[in-house]
């Protein structure tokens, strides 16, 4: 038998097989050929190609096979490359399939090797944030104040000058607006105003009264704006939480009472309030309320021996202003001066948070570095 490179582009007659027996044997030939190509390590793309080249329509093994041998076979053998042709090409369709199979069960293995959650393996630890201090205060005052019968409620941070200052008794040319200089809105000309950035929690006294009837009893966290340029003490917008508790017969004595309350609940019970005249167009009378000084224990003298630096030596803090709710406010929301009385007060959050976690200044709650908010899980 002639040896040629690739036997299957030449006939039968070319190649000088003449009997079955050679037909045999040239079929014997070929198929070992495919078995060795076949027992390669194959993925998916080379069996592709090993596919394509056995039994490709155009040019495959199988195809050449028919075209150069079975084709132009003469009759007596005719018989023989048939059932060989047909016997090869069950032997390659079947070993073909075989390794398709082992080669997606494997790629199937492995991608599920690779998805599969391994549940002994440490878990991924994210990092949760926590509330910013000035929300655990808030929720902490809430809290004490709830415990006592107020509710909360919330007012708008942009007022008519109706609400942040005449209808608690400061009028147009009052001189306590001065300290309340703050941001007036740039409203489109012929819009209603003018409008303002609310200087304070107290309007919300107002909108309070005007959509209830005694008993009232609620506080009002929230943020207030002032024209203040930034220091350790003072921001253009910080927190207040406001107070108001109006009954018919609510006296000075209930005031100073609930206000110690509240101090000792947040401060702790050691510490001792006082208070001192003050003055508040709404409130008469007014008072400035005082705590003994957190850091030094009231002494006024410093563990080091000197004065201490946070009260100055005085001993007290000055905590927040408050009063008995003066009768001309009441005239602007219309309840009956003779027969209602109450208290209000109106407290720094941000003072208070800084004097109980001892921070010496204010911009760090604004600043959002987390190695300061870490401090306070
Ligand atoms: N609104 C005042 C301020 O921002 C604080 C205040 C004082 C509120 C006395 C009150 C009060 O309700 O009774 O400076």
């Amino acid at each position: 038998m002639p040896t040629v490179d690739n036997p299957t582009e030449k006939t039968l007659a070319d190649l000088g097989v003449e009997s079955a027996e050679k037909v045999a044997l040239l079929f014997a030939d070929i198929r070992s050929k495919f078995d060795s190509q076949i027992s390669h390590p194959l993925d998916q793309a080379n069996w592709e190609i090993l596919k394509q080249s056995w039994t490709g329509r155009k040019s495959g093994v199988l195809t050449l096979i028919g075209d150069n041998w079975l084709k132009p076979a003469s009759a007596e053998l005719k018989r023989t490359v048939g059932q060989e042709l047909n016997r090869l090409k069950a032997h390659i369709e079947a070993q073909l399939e075989t390794r398709r199979a082992a080669i997606d069960s494997g790629a199937q293995s492995a991608a599920a090797a690779k998805d599969r959650i391994d549940l002994s393996l440490p878990g991924v630890i994210r990092p949760i944030g926590s509330h910013h201090l000035i929300r655990t205060v808030i929720q902490e005052i809430e809290d004490i104040f709830v415990s006592i019968g107020f509710s909360i409620v919330e007012g708008p941070e942009i007022e008519t000058p109706y609400y942040n200052f005449e209808a608690l008794n400061i009028p147009e040319h009052h001189p306590v607006r001065d300290d309340m200089d703050t941001f007036y809105l740039d409203l489109p000309k012929g819009a209603p105003g003018p409008l303002l950035l609310r200087t304070h929690t107290s309007p919300v006294q107002i909108h309070t009264m005007e959509k209830r009837q005694p008993p009232v009893r609620v506080i009002v966290p929230g943020k207030v704006y002032r024209r203040d340029n930034p220091d350790a003490t003072h921001s253009f917008m910080f927190h207040q939480i406001e107070g108001l508790a109006v009954d018919t017969d609510i006296t000075f004595c209930d005031f100073t009472g609930t206000i110690e309350y509240f101090v000792k609940q947040f401060f702790g019970e050691s510490v001792k309030t006082r208070f001192r005249p003050s003055y508040f167009p709404f409130t008469e009378p007014s008072v400035e309320f005082d705590v003994s000084c957190i850091f030094c224990g009231g002494s006024g003298t410093a563990a080091s021996g000197g004065a201490c630096g946070k009260c100055k030596g005085a001993g007290w803090i000055e905590l927040f202003g408050a009063g008995m709710v003066d009768r001309a406010v009441y005239g602007f929301v219309n309840y009956d001066a003779s027969k209602v009385s109450g208290f209000a007060f109106g407290m720094g959050m941000d003072r208070l948070a800084m004097l109980k976690y001892g921070i010496d200044d204010l911009q760090v709650f604004f600043q959002s570095d987390v190695r300061f908010l870490r401090q306070f899980p």
